[in-house]
């Protein structure tokens, strides 16, 4: 039996249907479905002459932002740059020699403990280590 057009319409409005629903719900599914960036656990290298007296050096870290910092005391200090607060990443201020968030003015140490504005806790520090004059956060 051939098919007629009201049954070749139906399998095309059908097939539509079904292209639809996968459209529909492939942003709620790879929402839901936990991130995979392909760089968990690494590890980010570079020269520590790559952070001047008194600055900083962010970087991309785990699908996110890390800061390495050198204090006026010569101290490395590596953080995470996502301010607490809602997100937003915070800027080294040489000068001041703190961090300032541009979205809501918070405000945190070279620690990363929280010194004004609204950040309900501290940046989170991230481990690195120094060898043979290259930093390795991670
Ligand atoms: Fe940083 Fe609001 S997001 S202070």
């Amino acid at each position: 039996q051939t098919p007629t057009r009201r049954t070749f319409l139906g399998i095309c409005l059908g097939g539509l249907a079904a292209a639809g629903a996968v459209a529909a719900a492939y942003p709620l599914l790879s929402y839901l479905a936990p991130p995979s960036t392909g760089s968990e656990g690494a590890k980010v290298s570079f020269p520590e002459t790559d952070i001047p007296p008194d600055g900083a050096k962010f970087f991309d870290y785990r699908g996110s932002t890390g800061v390495v910092i050198r204090t006026r005391q010569g101290q490395l200090l590596a953080l995470s740059a996502i301010c607490t607060h809602l997100g937003c990443i915070v800027q080294w201020e040489k000068e001041k020699q703190d961090f300032l968030c541009p979205c809501h003015a918070g405000r945190y140490s070279p620690e990363g403990t929280v010194i004004a504005g609204p950040p309900p806790r501290p940046l989170a520090k991230l481990p690195f280590v120094v060898v043979n004059g290259v930093i390795t956060v991670g």
